[in-house]
């Protein structure tokens, strides 16, 4: 149960291929240095990748503030846009230092039924449908 106030910060990027050597190898660092440094800053949270990036990150105010300025400076991927940064009564991944989903086919229903079936089209994108497809794709055990 937390005792401080929950801030949640959603957004989308696109994965930088050409700044990479090897995707596969960006993704297990990102993944590695999100768990790391999470884990010890109260941050918890979710990743969607499919060439874009779709995140979710919860936790203190500042903590969030300061985690996302890392992230927004990291060359490995570029275009981030905020979708929401509010107050949040509850964690929705408070087991998850950072649980990371690799888009495949065999659930594109689930991503079509909340309406990111297809290439990700940042008009109609929120962070509604972001939030309801990862915590579908965390309760699929995806
Ligand atoms: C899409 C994306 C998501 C990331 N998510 C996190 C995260 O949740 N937490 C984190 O500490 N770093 C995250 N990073 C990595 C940071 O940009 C940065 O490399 C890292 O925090 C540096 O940590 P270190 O100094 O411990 O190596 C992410 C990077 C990218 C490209």
């Amino acid at each position: 149960m937390d005792t401080i106030a929950i801030h949640r910060l959603v957004y989308v990027s696109k994965f930088n291929l050409g700044r990479v050597d090897s995707a596969p190898a960006a993704l297990r660092d990102i993944l590695s240095a999100s768990r790391r440094n999470n884990a010890k800053d109260g941050v918890t949270g979710y990743l969607i990748f499919d060439g874009e990036f779709l995140q979710i990150l919860e936790g203190a105010e500042a903590t969030v503030s300061g985690t996302f300025a890392r992230i927004e400076g990291d060359s490995r991927h570029r275009q981030t846009s905020v979708l929401e940064w509010k107050p949040s009564s509850t964690r929705l991944f408070p087991t998850w230092s950072m649980a990371a989903y690799l888009r495949s086919p065999a659930h594109e229903a689930v991503f079509a039924r909340h309406g990111l079936g297809g290439k990700i089209d940042r008009g109609t994108l929120s962070a509604d449908r972001v939030v309801s497809l990862a915590m579908e794709l965390s309760l699929l055990g995806a």
